[in-house]
């Protein structure tokens, strides 16, 4: 797969280095899909729900209900519908990148499959929601999307009759299933806000809201775009016509015109085949193994640090096993545990400075024990002459190191930068092992763990435990937040690091605290008038995107002179064989409670149907009984375009079991304007119709 994660990758990498500049790495809307997608699912069910006070749920009155929510209170109705609309394609186009991006970033491998998992059911849902949301609309679209679901539904064997049904014509028009539609449509955001849980369950503070000004920018936009742009029904639906043409929103209904072209149960296999190799991806190929951490309960002391940290929500603390005086013991659940070592660099016995007892922190990584890196980070130091010397620890997910000109630059790679606990930092720089150390990580609003950026930053800054100790000048410490595509930013931010420090050692009187921005590497920025430009150009960019995919290109339904003809019907052939009542003899043979009087077999014939055209057989079709005893209707829903003009049409149907011949037939000449619906229908009683 890496042929396909490696250019999508240093895509993500560029337009994320660019927002980074344009917006500040705290605000980038790359860095926080996901937690775009929370907000637009709130602002969908917020305007939603106010959309629903005004909106009636019957199937003739819905279009004039919203008619007049749009334009009698455009003010209201119109923009908040407008809202629902718009935020329901952006949560799409949010889904669909943070899908993207999980899998370019490689973040649903192995142990981290649950979200990925989880996340592709929340898109059955997200779609679900956005084709009943059409539906009841009840405009043209709205009878394109009744007819092509229902279509696409009926070629599933669960329905005794087609679905398809309910949508005859106006005459046969059924309520009823506008009306599940209608209860499916509320029902669907709830599901699928409890499975918007149940996806992030195995994350450590979540991130479910975006950042203010993201907020603020992005509910703006839609203010605008609505007033420009308000969304609009499309003409009242009119099932004994079809329109020429249907304006379609190609963020939720993309797939519909294969129905017609591909045909139902070919989409039905493409659908389910793309959506079993996409849920079998966090394991294919395999992740080489890494092994859990492990706790040593001789060195936890129950302080919780690790369960805070870790981000993965690996960690539970639970009563003490081991009788010793602290209350509580920390556990790792293998199957929960991604080996980010994040858990180390929280606790506070994870000290290099230990030397009477064994280096064993009361939580470590079996692959990167503590005791050995301490022993790395002495040899390589050693081993690396030259002044100023930087000792860096690098994520093997973030940009390479490459030491510039005169700089001495000890590299160990570590699965995470907040592997390492600041008392590590204390010790390179107290016992003058290196003039400073970096931590050079994966880039700052993608790292591959997480929380590895945010708390290797908040430990340096003294803001969360166990923090960086004063006595350290933060002169001698930099982090470094640059992705592969960001490789001359590192070797910038080493540059940098290395001209402070090489100026600090002549000098180290002045060693007083510094500000957190002397050791934190900032992403490059913008200057403030090309950062507005750029912010106000993906405003435009993204709302223009979204109203015109919303209903443009619009798909043909049919010809100009062409009107359709559709062939329906839902009948019981004959059964097989007559009742035949039962003998003396054979009632007597029967035990006294089942005797009964005749023997009725359920059985029935298939029901053979032709439809021809001036003379030309346009339809020709056995159709077998429904149920598993076969005793069901057969049942046909069938649409054929027709040229309008006076047309001859014969009807056929046979339903005795008999080889040729036909039980039923009827003629008619028919007169069709372009665009009608004329509905060849079958009854037992009354023959064909032709209405
Ligand atoms: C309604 C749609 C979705 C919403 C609202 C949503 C939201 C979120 C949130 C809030 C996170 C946690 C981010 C963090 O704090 O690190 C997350 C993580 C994740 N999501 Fe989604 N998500 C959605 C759909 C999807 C889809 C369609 C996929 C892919 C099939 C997906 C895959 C993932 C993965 C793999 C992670 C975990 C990344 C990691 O291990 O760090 N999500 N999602
Ligand atoms: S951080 Fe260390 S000492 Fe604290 S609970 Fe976790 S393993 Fe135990
Ligand atoms: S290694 Fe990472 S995932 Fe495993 S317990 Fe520690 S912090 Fe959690």
């Amino acid at each position: 797969m890496n042929w396909l994660k490696r250019p999508l990758r240093a895509a993500f990498d560029y337009a994320e280095s660019a927002l980074d500049a344009a917006c500040g790495a705290r605000h980038n809307p790359l860095a926080q899909l996901g937690a775009l997608g929370w907000f637009m699912f709130w602002l969908i069910t917020g305007s939603g729900i106010y959309l629903f006070v005004f909106f009636d749920t019957g199937v003739t009155q819905a279009y004039e209900s919203l008619e007049s929510i749009t334009h009698d209170q455009w003010w209201a109705g119109g923009i908040l519908r407008s809202f629902h609309r718009y935020a329901s394609d952006v949560l799409v186009l949010v889904t669909f990148l943070h899908f993207l991006r999980e899998f370019a970033l490689d973040r649903m491998r192995g142990r981290r499959w649950f979200a990925w998992v989880t996340g592709l059911l929340l898109v059955g849902f997200i779609y679900v929601c956005g084709i009943t949301g059409y539906w009841m609309v009840w405009d043209q679209l709205a009878q394109y999307v009744a007819l092509t679901t229902s279509r696409w539904l009926d070629a599933l064997p669960i329905f005794a009759e087609p679905i398809s049904r309910n949508f005859l014509s106006n005459a046969e028009l059924s309520g009823r299933f506008f009306t599940l539609m209608v209860y499916i449509h509320i029902a669907a955001p709830l599901l699928m806000l409890a499975l918007m849980w149940v996806h992030i369950q195995r994350y450590n503070h979540a991130r479910v809201n975006p950042t203010q000004p993201l907020m603020i920018a992005t509910a703006a936009t839609f203010l605008v775009l609505s007033l420009l742009a308000p969304a609009l029904s499309q003409g009242p639906a009119d099932l004994d016509r079809l329109a020429a043409s249907v304006g379609l929103d190609w963020f939720y209904i993309p797939l519909y015109p294969l129905v017609g072209s591909l045909g139902s149960v070919t989409l039905w296999w493409i659908v389910i085949g793309i959506f079993l190799v996409l849920a079998v991806l966090p394991w294919v190929p395999p992740l080489p193994a890494t092994q859990p951490a492990e706790v040593h309960l001789d060195n936890c002391n129950g302080c919780a640090r690790c369960f805070a940290d870790c981000p993965f929500s690996a960690i539970t603390m639970q009563p003490r096993s081991d009788g010793s005086g602290f209350t509580e013991e920390a556990v790792v659940d293998p199957d929960l545990c991604v080996s980010c070592g994040i858990c180390v660099g929280a606790c506070p016995t994870a000290t290099p400075f230990r030397r009477s007892t064994a280096l064993v922190p009361g939580i470590e990584l079996p692959d990167h024990r503590i005791a050995g890196l301490r022993e790395q980070v002495e040899a390589i130091c050693a081993a690396t002459p030259g002044e100023p010397r930087i000792l860096a620890f690098r994520c093997p997910h973030g940009a390479a190191v490459a030491a510039p000109a005169d700089t001495a630059v000890a590299v160990i790679d570590v699965p995470c930068t907040g592997m390492i606990p600041p008392s590590f930092l204390d010790f390179v720089v107290t016992r003058k092992l290196a003039s400073g150390v970096m931590l050079a990580g994966c880039c700052e609003g993608e790292c591959y763990q997480r929380l590895g950026v945010n708390w290797t930053e908040a430990r340096i800054a003294a803001e969360r435990d166990p923090y960086l100790r004063d006595r350290i000048s933060r002169d001698r410490v930099a982090v470094s937040w640059a992705s592969p595509a960001q490789k001359s930013m590192r070797t910038k931010a080493l540059r940098r690091f290395a001209t402070a420090l090489a100026a600090l050692d002549p000098a180290p009187a002045k060693a007083e605290p510094t500000s957190r921005a002397a050791w934190r590497d900032e992403a490059t920025r913008f200057v403030l008038p090309v950062r507005i430009v750029v912010q106000v150009l993906l405003a435009v960019g993204v709302s223009a995107l979204v109203a015109y995919f919303s209903d443009t290109p619009a798909v043909e339904l049919r010809g100009a002179d062409e009107a359709v003809v559709t062939l329906s019907f839902s009948h019981a052939g004959r059964l097989k064989q007559e009742c035949r009542k039962l003998t003396p003899e054979e009632l007597a043979k029967l035990p006294a409670n089942m005797r009964r009087p005749g023997d009725c077999p359920r059985a029935r014939w298939p029901v053979y149907v032709e439809l021809e055209l001036n003379g030309q057989v346009v339809y020709a079709g056995m159709h077998q009984p429904a149920g598993i005893w076969g005793d069901g209707p057969s049942s046909l829903f069938e649409r054929f375009a027709v040229p309008a003009g006076t047309q001859q049409l014969t009807a056929r149907l046979r339903n005795s079991g008999r080889d040729s011949g036909f039980d039923f037939s009827n003629t008619a000449s028919v007169e069709l304007v372009p665009g009608q619906n004329l509905v060849v229908g079958f009854h037992e009683s009354s023959g064909f119709t032709f209405r």
